[in-house]
């Protein structure tokens, strides 16, 4: 028993200390969009402020996220995400209007076996996308009508998962939130695990979330 604890000790320790695993993922591409639910004021993984739930806000895949538990360099930043159509359904559907929106990633959506946040460098979700961006939603910062949909055809209304198209965007003005300072949050201190979510990141090391896992040694959680 002591052997296995320790290799598998080994085990993790090598996979968190290859920081490189993580995704450098392109600006601009496309990706899965999945929803969940987090509560009104909740402090999510980038130790965001609660304020920022007002706002549209985003889990991103932990591969992506680039830490294991708390913050990671995507904490803070901003997308814009278009949604292009559906698969899971049958047949797939395709919107006859654009919908799009800003959101803050503030979350961390974990790493699983085969789940949509299963994508690493090397392997594909199974919606055949490195990346996704799991949205708060129901949300009050979201029309209840935003996701399109056709129910007399399929019978419901949330496809549950859609393929995205995403866009690298400057927080500031782009995201819903960009004039309460109490909703963007804000690092200046590298490494200070209170704060952690830059209000409009840059790229620049100053204003980017440091991987919380990568500090700490601490392993990738294979869920
Ligand atoms: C987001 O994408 C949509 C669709 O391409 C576009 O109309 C809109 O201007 C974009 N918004 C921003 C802030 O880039
Ligand atoms: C719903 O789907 C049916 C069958 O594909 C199509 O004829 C109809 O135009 C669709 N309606 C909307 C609002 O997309
Ligand atoms: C997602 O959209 C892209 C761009 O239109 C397309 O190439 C890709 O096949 C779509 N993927 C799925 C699973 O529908
Ligand atoms: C982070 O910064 C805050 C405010 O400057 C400070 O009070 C706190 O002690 C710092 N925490 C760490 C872990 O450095
Ligand atoms: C980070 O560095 C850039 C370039 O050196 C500078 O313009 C910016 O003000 C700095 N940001 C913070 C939050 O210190």
């Amino acid at each position: 028993m002591l052997v296995l604890t320790l290799l598998l000790f080994c085990v993790f320790y090598v996979h968190a200390a290859d920081s490189g695993a993580w995704i450098d993922y392109p600006a601009d591409g496309t990706a899965t969009m999945t929803h969940y639910t987090i509560p009104d004021g909740d402090i999510a993984a980038c130790g965001c402020v609660g304020d920022s739930t007002k706002y549209p806000t985003a889990a991103l895949s932990q591969m992506a996220f680039g830490s294991s538990t708390a913050f990671g360099p995507s904490c803070g930043k901003c997308f814009n995400l278009t949604l292009l159509n559906t698969y899971t359904s049958d047949p797939p559907f395709f919107p006859n209007v654009v919908k799009s929106i800003v959101i803050k990633v503030t979350d961390l959506c974990p790493l699983s076996e085969n789940g949509w946040c299963s994508g690493t460098q090397t392997k594909k979700n199974p919606g055949n996308q490195y990346l996704n961006f799991d949205l708060a939603y129901p949300s009050r910062a979201i029309p209840d009508d935003f996701f399109p949909s056709n129910e007399s055809y399929y019978g419901y209304t949330d496809f549950g998962v859609w393929n995205v198209s995403y866009q690298t965007v400057s927080c500031i003005p782009n995201w819903a939130g960009a004039n309460n300072k109490a909703a963007l949050g804000s690092v200046t201190n590298l490494g200070n695990e209170s704060v952690c979510c830059p209000a409009n990141p840059t790229g620049n090391l100053n204003d980017t979330c440091p991987s919380y896992s990568d500090d700490n040694r601490l392993p990738y959680v294979f869920a």
